[in-house]
């Protein structure tokens, strides 16, 4: 055995035994294992890297954080471990892109300096202060156990246009620090500020007491003089911890994008949480009243664990902001892998973005509709189309031609009739015990049908996203999932059936999908945005040009594929 061989053998013994003695703590839910914090990636696998996903040439990262756009450039930052491929050392990493899709990295916008965040700069938002220029809120970590305070950053030349430069006033910070009513170590990600008619600035940051989850708010007159409401913008029972809130205005009759601070009849707003106890995101559409400082969640908006979400798979730490280049919301998250920590260090990367999402409210009032920004589409290369193809119980068939690691498809299933439709079960009430339950190879009467992606030839391997079609009492319940259990005949690796409900149309008699496949990432938008799943996958055949796209039918009721289309997607520009 070489010299290498045996080191490489011994590494990995080390590391997985460090897993096994060091795997504690937990930070922020981030699992924490110090030894291997700051141990830099011997090589860097381009395996599972993904080709148009935004992600660093190396290294751990999460949320992204403070999202904006300024002067012509749009700006990510996102806490990243510039020593490893876990949790730890976070900096505010800096990214600049004029389109969403190609992306160069510049210096750390923020790192641990200042007795105000020796250990630790956590997440938060950017706000665009009219006279000012754009100010940074972040969370600082003052000590070991975790005291959370609210930082203030200004970039050191506002003339400069990629903002490389920041810095923390020493005078003013920090600017909020938890006052005795306050958790001060479960108190972080101060939001994106805004005006209203009073003239004062309002901000939130997340908290919560015992298991109520909470949103405080703040005031300011100067943005730097901040004074705690008397009550919180809002609050929810057994919810936990709520990081990273996201609080912002939406049109009623548009799908354009609105600023902060626009309130009134023609709008709603947006509260989203990502909930630290169970690592997924909710959110309510409701009323906000300016004068009172609160919150009030429609009551079509469940507000709590069964709430509606952005996305049903592997999507947190999200943030949306507003693009006044192109007048529209766009929606960021980060998905984390779902492999294990020695698959991280031995990759030497983990966690991905995913695909910014301009977002909007659906017509019907009662939730958003996403769609990825149409600026993707200029990684759009050779085409192949598929018309009319019909599927039988148990069919399925190839689209041939493309780069199936690395595609954008967009299909349209039609069936005639829903009379084959299964009975629903009103105890179904979670969507994804539900797919866990009734996968593809569960033969349905309408559905399961859509498409398999990342699949072997042989289909050993694939990850399939469809539609299973029921009938309940009044109305039909369509269920939408993707599923990671055959995705790869690795084990070790955290493989769930993610599922939501789909509120669609069904008179038209067709349902339409679109996947951006992209190695280790099946991103799905169904009904053109009303119901999302983002699944991670690490297929051990299906990699390359080993991996195939079909669509697929395993219900009795015949489906037509419409007009499918499948982009082989080009890389992204990505440093
Ligand atoms: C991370 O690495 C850089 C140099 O590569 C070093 O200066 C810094 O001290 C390291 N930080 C930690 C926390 O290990
Ligand atoms: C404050 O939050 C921390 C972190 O979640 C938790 O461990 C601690 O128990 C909380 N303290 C109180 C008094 O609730
Ligand atoms: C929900 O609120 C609307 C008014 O916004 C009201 O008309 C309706 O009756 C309420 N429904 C329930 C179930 O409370
Ligand atoms: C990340 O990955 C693990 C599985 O490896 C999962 O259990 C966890 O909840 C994930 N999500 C987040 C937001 O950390
Ligand atoms: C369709 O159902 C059959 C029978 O259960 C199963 O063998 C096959 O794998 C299923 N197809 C897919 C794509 O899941």
């Amino acid at each position: 055995m070489g010299v290498t061989k045996f080191l490489t053998i011994f590494v990995v013994v080390f590391f997985s035994l460090s897993v096994i003695l060091i795997n504690n703590g937990v930070e922020g839910f981030h699992k924490i294992y110090s030894h291997l914090q700051s141990v830099s990636a011997i090589s860097v696998s381009d395996l599972h890297r993904t080709a148009y996903h935004f992600q660093p040439p190396r290294n751990w990262i999460n949320g992204k954080t403070g999202p904006m756009y300024y002067n012509g450039y749009y700006h990510l930052f996102y806490q990243y471990n510039p020593n490893g491929s876990v949790w730890g050392n976070i900096v505010w990493a800096h990214s600049v892109s004029k389109d969403l899709v190609n992306w160069k990295a510049l210096e750390h916008a923020l790192y641990p300096s200042e007795p105000f965040d020796k250990f630790g700069c956590w997440s938060g938002s950017a706000t665009v202060v009219p006279g000012k220029g754009p100010v940074i809120l972040y969370t600082g970590v003052t000590d070991d156990k975790n005291t959370e305070v609210q930082c203030y950053a200004i970039p050191e030349d506002s003339s400069d246009p990629l903002l490389r430069k920041w810095i923390k006033p020493d005078t003013l910070n920090p600017i909020v620090i938890a006052d005795r009513a306050i958790n001060g170590s479960a108190f972080r990600d101060p939001t994106t500020a805004w005006r209203s008619n009073d003239g004062h600035w309002r901000m939130l940051v997340g908290s919560k007491r015992k298991d109520r989850g909470i949103a405080y708010l703040y005031k300011s007159k100067d943005f730097i003089k901040w004074v705690r409401a008397k009550h919180p913008i809002h609050s929810k029972t057994t919810t936990g911890m709520w990081e990273c809130p996201d609080f912002f205005p939406v049109a009623l009759e548009s799908r354009e994008g609105l600023e902060m601070g626009v309130h009134g009849n023609n709008v709603k707003h947006v509260l989203k949480n990502s909930l630290d106890m169970t690592r997924f995101e909710y959110y309510t559409l409701g009323t906000y009243f300016p004068k009172m400082d609160k919150y009030v969640p429609d009551n079509t908006s469940e507000d709590g664990w069964g709430g509606l979400r952005y996305d049903y798979g592997n999507f947190y730490a999200s943030k949306s902001f507003f693009d006044p280049s192109k007048n529209r919301r766009i929606l960021w998250g980060w998905a984390n892998e779902s492999d294990s920590k020695e698959d991280d260090v031995n990759k030497g990367w983990a966690g991905i973005q995913a695909i910014p999402r301009t977002i909007w409210l659906d017509p019907s009032r009662r939730q958003l509709i996403q769609w990825p920004v149409e600026e993707l589409n200029s990684l759009r290369g050779e085409k192949v189309k598929m018309n009319n193809q019909k599927l039988n119980k148990g069919d399925y068939v190839q689209v041939k031609g493309v780069n199936a690691a690395q595609v954008d498809v967009e299909a349209t299933f039609s069936f005639s009739s829903l009379d084959k439709a299964e009975t629903f079960d009103p105890r179904w009430v979670n969507a994804q015990d539900l797919c866990a339950q009734k996968g593809s190879k569960i033969q349905g009467g309408v559905g399961p049908f859509g498409l398999l992606t990342l699949a072997s030839q042989d289909l050993q391997e694939f990850t399939p996203v469809f539609f299973r079609i029921f009938k309940a009492q009044n109305k039909h319940v369509v269920l939408m999932c993707s599923d990671a259990t055959s995705s790869s005949i690795k084990i070790n690796l955290y493989k769930p059936s993610f599922g939501g409900f789909l509120d669609v149309d069904l008179s038209t008699g067709k349902i339409p999908l679109r996947s951006l496949i992209d190695h280790s990432v099946v991103e799905s938008f169904g009904a053109g945005g009303k119901t999302n799943i983002l699944s991670r996958v690490y297929p051990a055949l299906a990699v390359g040009n080993q991996a195939h796209l079909f669509v697929f039918n395993n219900g009795t009721e015949p489906i037509n594929v419409q007009n499918l289309q499948a982009w082989s997607m080009k890389n992204a520009d990505i440093q």
